[in-house]
């Protein structure tokens, strides 16, 4: 039986990946982060998961605004990386596993879950940079990924509450899954930010750091966090912040908080990070 053995929350500000491809990460800037998240890529090394399924938005590059899925589940072989307007990022192309997204598909829709099956897209540093942060710059990725993404860039997103909903849907659908694997699941995005209008800059620590002591003392609450209740507190990005509850949800009851990571600022974005094992 398949198996996930943890939730990986991490922001995923695209300035993080930009410091990496360009060689600043020993900067007094960039230093106090990235040593954040050594313990972490030693924790991914240990334990060596097969697959990893990233819950991630797209920001206007595979999808541009013609056509925006609530909710797409990326089926292919492989997706590559997409040129943001600077380049593609230089790494390694991202390999899929087809059969499990598709059972996934299968699984969730059949639950009556609506998901758009994505069998050919670009992925962008939603996805890219928490991979950088917990796998470094490998020539391979040593993980086969399940891109899911989540339209936050555009009015109506999906509630906090219908991710969690998706979250014990993929749960289901990962442990029907007959081939013995261990899976990990990001939730990415975040944490408090806003990138334009008279606040942009806002950052609230204290938003953020309930945030994560909740994911494991008390989940319930934040499935009941509005839009509206993000947008106020944490800026308008912090929305992203749905992402995570799918992450959650794949755990079951039972988590336990094995690491975790916050620092301000980069970029302007409160960056918080966590990994929560499942019991
Ligand atoms: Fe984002």
């Amino acid at each position: 039986m398949a198996r996930i053995i943890a939730g990986i929350g991490t922001s995923h500000t695209p300035a993080i990946g930009a410091a990496v491809d360009n060689g600043k990460t020993e900067t007094d800037y960039w230093k106090p982060l990235f040593k954040g998240y050594e313990p972490a890529k030693k924790w991914m090394a240990d334990n060596a998961p097969d697959v990893a399924i990233i819950v991630y938005n797209d920001h206007a590059n595979a999808f541009d605004f013609s056509i925006i899925p609530t909710f797409g589940v990326g089926c292919a072989d492989e997706f590559p990386i997409a040129d943001e307007g600077w380049g593609a990022r230089p790494v390694p192309i991202v390999k899929g596993y087809p059969e499990l997204a598709s059972h996934i598909c299968q699984s969730v829709i059949l639950d009556e879950f609506d998901l758009t099956i994505v069998n050919e897209m670009q992925v962008d540093h939603g996805l890219t940079v928490p991979m950088t942060l917990l796998w470094d710059s490998p020539k391979a990725w040593p993980v086969r990924v399940i891109p899911i993404s989540v339209n936050v860039v555009q009015y109506p997103p999906p509630t906090g509450h219908r991710c969690f909903e998706l979250g014990k849907a993929i749960r289901k659908a990962v442990q029907s899954w007959d081939e013995d694997l261990k899976v990990v699941v990001f939730g990415t995005g975040g944490m408090s930010h806003q990138i334009q209008g008279p606040r942009a800059g806002l950052i609230n620590q204290k938003f953020d750091k309930d945030f994560l002591d909740d994911l494991s003392r008390d989940p319930q609450r934040l499935v009941n966090i509005s839009h509206v209740e993000y947008m106020r507190e944490a800026g308008a990005e912090a929305v992203e912040l749905v992402m995570w509850l799918v992450m959650r949800a794949t755990l079951g009851d039972k988590v336990e908080e094995v690491y975790r990571f916050y620092h301000v600022p980069a970029s302007s974005t409160g960056v918080g990070h966590i990994i929560l094992e499942s019991r």
